[in-house]
């Protein structure tokens, strides 16, 4: 494993963290910051790449905004571009709708352009000065995928997404042979990053997911490195001395390789959970796999896709119980989540600490988020003094 992974029980600087302003949540102007920075500045996760365009096919969405076009070509290479005409700025294909043919046509004054995305005629255009339809293609945009998902980085030339080597954790989980079994997206009254430090902490489970069995005879290891975020069950043996376990357990070591074919009971048994900078959020379990992607729409909105995945040939009843077990954990994160927002749009700072070892994910979380923001955002805008310093800590492997 990566000298730079490691467990992240007691990251320097956590102690003196401070939580982050409420402005970050709620204002216009940061949320622009953050389109600029994050959601047009790196790779994003936009989709389940099983449900891209067919071949000869194509279909629009937006990403932190930006009007995004993906086409797959009769040969079945998959292209991204802006979602905008070269002549006057028409969508070539309204947002959310699909098509499909020989070419893309604009609506407006129909320049015909190739699944390729080269304008091949610009009817009626006449004479101007210096035009040449081979100036004239849709401005392309980087696409990548990683397992079963695509990315979109606005800037064409972006080299590939690195994950690192946290990536390889749930390499032996068979993601790809699921089936989908619950395909959703619900637009949620919060900020992106409300649910993502949800998703990276397990603090909260048993006040909000008292369902679930938090038996401390559960060890929770969390490590990070660069873009991920990884924490997971795993069951501690009797005889385990949990302080000796605690301290030495890392991916790649005896006890965590098994996770793929541990024999599961229920639902949110035995699982591994990455946090994938800045948008993905995946469970991984034996029998299943959830993963949850989100688009920021305004600093208090933001459209949450999941999909639910299951071994192929399931009992119904399995299947049921997953898509319950997902429904009832996922209800009561967004309350929570909407409901802290209730406190962000007030404009109220907690100015809350962060607890040392449960929420190292959301200091992880913290730590991105201040990194795109210390050259942008007045030092007096930050409520902790010591916030320059948390950021040069790097024992967390970040
Ligand atoms: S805006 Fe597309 S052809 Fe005019
Ligand atoms: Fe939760």
């Amino acid at each position: 494993m990566n000298a730079n992974v490691r467990r992240i029980d007691d990251p320097v600087g956590i102690t003196t963290a401070r939580t982050m302003p409420a402005t970050w949540y709620s204002s216009t102007e940061h949320h622009q910051h953050e389109i600029e920075a994050i959601w047009r500045g790196e790779w994003v996760c936009v989709g389940d790449v099983d449900e891209s365009p067919a071949p000869g096919a194509w279909r629009s969405i937006t990403v932190g905004g930006l009007p995004v076009l993906l086409v797959r070509d009769r040969e079945g290479v998959l292209r991204a571009f802006l979602n905008v005409c070269r002549h006057r700025a028409a969508p070539l294909c309204e947002h959310g709708a699909e098509g499909g043919g020989a070419a893309l046509s604009c609506p407006y004054h129909a320049w015909l352009y190739r699944l390729d995305g080269s304008l091949a005629r610009a009817q009626g255009v006449g004479d101007p000065e210096g035009f040449d339809v081979a100036d004239y293609s849709l401005k392309p945009v980087a696409i990548a995928v990683w397992r079963r998902w695509l990315w979109v980085h606005a800037h064409p030339n972006s080299a590939p997404p690195d994950f690192g080597p946290l990536a390889n954790a749930v390499a032996a989980f068979p993601v790809e042979g699921m089936d989908v079994v619950l395909r959703e997206a619900d637009e949620r009254a919060f900020n992106w990053k409300v649910l993502l430090e949800n998703y990276s902490e397990n603090y909260h489970t048993p006040f909000v997911h008292p369902e679930i069995d938090t038996s401390p005879t559960h060890d929770y290891p969390m490590v990070s490195n660069g873009l991920v975020l990884y924490a997971w069950d795993r069951p501690l043996h009797p005889g385990d001395d949990a302080g000796r376990v605690m301290a030495s357990l890392l991916p790649g070591e005896p006890g965590w390789d098994a996770l793929p074919a541990a024999a599961t009971g229920k639902p949110y048994d035995v699982g591994s959970y990455l946090t994938v900078w800045p948008n993905l959020m995946l469970n991984v379990f034996p029998d299943a796999a959830l993963a949850m992607w989100m688009e920021p729409l305004a600093p208090n909105r933001t459209l949450v896709h999941r999909r639910l995945y299951m071994r192929p040939g399931g009992r119904p009843d399995a299947v049921a119980a997953n898509i319950a077990a997902h429904r009832l954990v996922h209800l009561q994160d967004v309350e929570i989540c909407e409901a802290v927002q209730r406190s962000h749009d007030a404009g109220v700072d907690a100015d809350g600490v962060l607890a040392t070892f449960e929420e190292r994910g959301v200091y992880w979380v913290h730590q991105h988020v201040r990194k795109r923001f210390e050259d942008l955002v007045p030092v007096s805008r930050v409520p902790d003094p010591r916030g320059a310093h948390v950021l040069d800590d790097d024992r967390g492997g970040q």
